[in-house]
């Protein structure tokens, strides 16, 4: 990477991004409880999940408790749809509407390619993951009083979720660091919509499952002749590694990771699929995997049950994990310093 410097930008809007963030995860949250609660109602399958909530939808503030799903385990999702929730599925949804109109218009291939040029082309800040890791709270959460570097804890509730779950040290570093290229949003990125929401592939169709999927009418690349085309400009069953997906926070990290750590497979796939709910959580684009994908699959939708659900659990002291991460940042990150 060049030295070329790279303005810092937007240190006060970062609480902006922070809201439209969590947002995004509360739907993806209520979305994927009621999809884990599909098959135990036997519901036809085309019916979407915003229907399957209204159809339960209980007349009084009752907790829908027969929606009970266990996965036993420390991040395991609460078992029960409440009538609350649903309400702030609904209030979240309608808030993330334009952002999605945004991204998904804007999310085209001739975006993407130069995404990734900037990318290679550029060194945006040279820093520990540590350091990185404080400045992303910083960075969003000194501007918003309501929060507390709920970034910081996001990056430590997940970790310490998994960790409890006796997983190894390298999915602990994963739930450290999956959410570490939001930093992307202060270097140089052109809003939210390149660096949260759900994820993509980009240069062949887009499919229905992808969330607000009305929205890509506004998008170049769904009238191209070619990426409006199921396979597009790939071939069936050539592996999503071959397959460009959506610029944002979890293909930036997975760059960083990939070059600059001894991260395995398993963990790459974890922070570079953890946003492409298309695949992990509707199960769309089959057609694009191979067999290792397959694996992955298993991996991701592993990881996204701390992803979704550690959240708010519990709030850990930093100096008293700050040790143990420490030392767990340098046995994947060997070189202190990292190009972000
Ligand atoms: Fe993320
Ligand atoms: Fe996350």
């Amino acid at each position: 990477m060049s030295n070329a410097k790279v303005k810092v930008i937007r240190t006060h809007e970062g609480h902006l991004l922070e809201l439209v963030d969590e947002d995004v995860q509360s739907v993806n949250a209520f979305k994927t409880r009621l999809k884990l609660n599909q098959d135990e109602y036997s519901l036809n399958d085309t019916q979407d999940t915003e229907h399957i909530a209204k159809k339960r939808k209980p007349q009084n503030d009752v907790e829908v408790s027969s929606l009970t799903t266990d996965i036993g385990s420390t991040a395991q999702e609460p078992s029960s749809v409440s009538v609350d929730e649903f309400r702030q599925y609904h209030q979240a949804k309608s808030r993330v509407r334009e952002f999605y109109r945004e991204q998904h218009e804007k999310q085209t291939m001739a975006f993407n390619l130069q995404a990734r040029v900037n990318f290679k082309t550029k060194s945006r800040a040279r820093m520990t993951i540590w350091e990185a890791l404080c400045k992303l709270s910083m960075l969003i959460d000194d501007s918003d009083p309501d929060t507390e570097l709920s970034q910081i804890d996001h990056a430590l509730q997940t970790a310490e979720a998994i960790r409890a779950d006796g997983k190894p040290r390298w999915m602990q570093l994963v739930g450290l660091v999956h959410d570490l290229g939001k930093i992307l949003y202060f270097f140089d990125s052109e809003g939210q919509w390149d660096v949260v929401g759900d994820t993509f592939p980009i240069g062949c169709k887009f499919v229905d499952q992808i969330i607000f999927h009305g929205f890509f009418k506004g998008n170049p690349d769904d009238s191209h002749p070619i990426y409006s085309s199921e396979l597009g400009i790939y071939e069936e069953s050539c592996g999503l590694s071959s397959v460009m997906i959506s610029w944002g926070h979890d293909e930036y990290m997975y760059y960083i990771a990939k070059s600059q750590s001894n991260l395995n497979e398993k963990a790459l796939a974890m922070i570079r699929y953890h946003s492409f709910y298309p695949w992990h959580r509707e199960g769309a684009y089959s057609y694009l995997m191979n067999k290792k994908d397959h694996e992955m699959l298993k991996e991701v939708q592993e990881f996204n049950k701390y992803d979704l659900y550690s959240k708010s659990l519990k709030r850990y002291d930093m100096k008293e994990l700050q040790p143990y991460y420490l030392d767990l940042i340098d046995e994947f990150f060997p070189e202190k310093y990292v190009e972000f």
